[in-house]
């Protein structure tokens, strides 16, 4: 036996891959997940409510972390933690402040305070950080030096300006790599800061080798369809099945990391089985980068919908404009490369949807709801 991994929201789209991949690896595995109805309320369910997608090898307790000892109580025998529950909608966080800080900052705050108080067998802690603490990936001036330039400005945006420059030069958008300072630009993104900081700190303080995974835009199988606040692709698709254009904000160039949840995985797996006593940081991407627009047009393509997608010229607060990973350092540690090309990772994930339950779309509503709130203009 490997050891006995614990997954804090291991019922949900990233977990339940990772339990996969655990068990497939010799590791037995417990998840601890409170099924939030926004994750799970279209998914198919079993007669005590999990997702029927769960491995049944899998031993789980339903239970949320921030219940008084629920934590604590699934500790039992656990020789590795990997905690991934939050709340994952970076729009949804910039309005329910309250909700999104007590779950992802206090949820973090009860899991170390619990292992620093009480006797356990942990040795081993993997977190889920995000890309999303970036703010702005990294550019290249003209004069090829690396800069991290602050986010764009109201103005600038309102000019509809979208790429970024620098003292009246253009930037060009390059990998980013771990250095590259933090400008979070959403409530989610200061709570996934903080919760890497906290692991890091609490796990070197109790000697326990800990990592944080900083997740690009994942996807693939499992991942919740109806649900506005979360991945494109999944919106993306949800949209062209009910004969909708994918709604794009800017003008569609800007440039992202989408990275497959095998890979994901696969990139946890590794660093839990690892043997280095570390604390530190680690992209996780495919390292390549495509465009919103590539996005949409690929989807429609694979699934045979001739419909081009909606460019809304308007702008989300807080949206960056590029960011793709540098995923050189994380190879160099754990020896792990992504495998999956975005268009075989894309296929699985329209097979995925085209089995699920048709998804509602609330793309409309949801953007009304944002330019209600003055966080689309
Ligand atoms: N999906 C992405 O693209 C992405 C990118 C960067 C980081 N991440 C991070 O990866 C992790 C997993 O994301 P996901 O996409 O699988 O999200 P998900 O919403 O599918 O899964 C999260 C799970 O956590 C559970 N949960 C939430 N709060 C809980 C609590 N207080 N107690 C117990 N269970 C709770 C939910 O019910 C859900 O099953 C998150 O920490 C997220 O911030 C995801």
């Amino acid at each position: 036996m490997m050891g006995h991994v614990l997954i804090t929201g291991g019922a949900g789209f990233i977990g339940s891959h990772l339990a996969d991949t655990l068990l497939d690896r010799g590791f037995e595995v417990t998840i601890l997940d409170c099924l939030l109805p926004q994750v799970h309320g279209d998914a198919e369910v079993d007669a005590d409510g999990w997702p029927t997608y769960l491995n049944p090898a899998v031993r789980r307790i339903r239970g949320d972390i921030l219940d008084d000892g629920v934590f604590e109580a699934a500790l039992g025998g656990v020789t590795h933690l990997c905690h991934l529950a939050a709340s994952v909608g970076v729009g949804q966080s910039m309005t329910n402040i309250v909700d999104y800080t007590r779950n992802n900052a206090l949820g973090a705050a009860v899991i170390l305070e619990t292992l620093s108080r009480v006797s356990h067998t942990v040795r081993r802690i993997a977190v889920a950080s995000s890309m999303s603490i970036y703010g702005e990936g990294a550019y290249r001036g003209a004069n090829g030096v690396l800069t991290s330039p602050p986010a764009r400005t109201h103005e600038q945006l309102a000019r509809r300006e979208w790429e970024l420059s620098l003292n009246g030069e253009m930037l060009a958008p390059v990998a980013t790599g771990e250095d590259k300072p933090l400008h979070p630009t959403s409530i989610y993104a200061i709570n996934k800061r903080d919760h890497e900081e906290m692991f890091l700190s609490v796990g070197r303080a109790l000697g326990i080798p800990t990592v944080a995974l900083r997740l690009f835009n994942v996807y693939g199988s499992r991942q919740a369809l109806s649900n506005p606040y979360t991945g494109v692709a999944a919106i993306f698709i949800s949209r062209l099945l009910n004969d909708q254009p994918p709604l794009i904000f800017e003008d569609g160039e800007q440039r992202r990391d989408f990275v497959h949840v095998h890979d994901v995985a696969n990139a946890f797996a590794a660093a839990l089985a690892s043997d280095l006593a570390l604390w530190d940081v680690f992209n996780v991407g495919s390292g390549r980068s495509i465009s919103v627009n590539g996005i949409a047009f690929t989807l429609s393509r694979l699934l045979r919908k001739n419909i081009a997608p909606e460019i809304l010229g308007k702008y989300r607060v807080g949206d960056i404009r590029h960011c793709f990973a540098d995923i050189g350092k994380l190879e160099q540690a754990f020896g792990v490369r992504p495998q999956r090309s975005f268009d075989e990772g894309m296929d699985e994930l329209i097979e995925w949807v085209r089995m699920a339950k048709p998804p509602e779309d609330r793309g409309e509503a949801c953007l009304r709801e944002l330019t209600g709130s003055r966080l689309v203009i």
